[in-house]
């Protein structure tokens, strides 16, 4: 078995899926709190891996405009995702690059990347950063998860740098050990 994000093979999605929830609780937690949700928004989840994020955001999305995208390269994590969320109309799901899906514009009210950036190359996350806020509404956020200590993963220099060389402007950050949590909005 590999540990590996981009191209996981089934078994170790499945180890993922049980091992995700816990070590992910305490920043997901912080998230739903940041978020402050309506329920009528719709929400990209990008790289949502097994959907474990994802039930929980489910849930807060009540209203009948509510609407959850999960988004990831991996059809194994997607898959699992998929299963996971099968009891819920509100969902749908993408597999691929964000950049060769066409979404149109303004779809989005809030982007969520949870460690995810980290995994990708820093000249490819530019390519990304623009398509996030070309699907981001005028007034949409974006929050990052990441895990910070180099080699592996991203600095928050790093991160600063990118979102803000793409129009996009921090308001908020919380942060424990090596683990980031960044709150981000479009600057118009
Ligand atoms: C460590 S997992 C995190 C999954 C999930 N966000 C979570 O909170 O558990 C990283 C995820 O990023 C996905 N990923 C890697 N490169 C990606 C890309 N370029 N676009 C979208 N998803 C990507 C992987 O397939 C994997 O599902």
């Amino acid at each position: 078995m590999s540990f590996n994000f981009t191209n996981p093979s089934k078994i170790f999605a499945r180890l993922y899926a049980i091992f995700c929830p816990f070590y992910g609780r305490r920043f997901y937690r912080k998230l739903i709190n940041a978020l402050d949700l309506s329920g009528d928004e719709h929400i990209l989840d990008f790289g949502s891996g097994v959907g474990t994020l994802g039930k929980k955001l489910i849930k807060l999305l009540r209203t009948e405009e509510g609407q959850l995208t999960c988004l990831d390269t991996s059809p194994a994590f997607l898959n699992r995702a998929r299963r996971k969320l099968r009891n819920y109309g509100n969902v749908n799901f993408l597999l691929g690059n964000i950049q060769n899906l066409n979404i149109e514009s303004n779809r989005f009210d809030i982007i969520i990347s949870s460690w995810v950036l980290h995994h990708i190359r820093l000249k490819e996350l530019d390519d990304i950063l623009l398509e996030f806020n070309k699907c981001l509404k005028p007034k949409g956020r974006i929050f990052i998860i990441e895990y910070t200590k180099e080699p592996h993963g991203i600095s928050e220099e790093k991160i600063l740098l990118l979102f803000r060389n793409n129009g996009l402007k921090i308001v908020d950050k919380f942060s424990n050990k090596n683990t980031l949590l960044l709150e981000f909005k479009k600057v118009n």
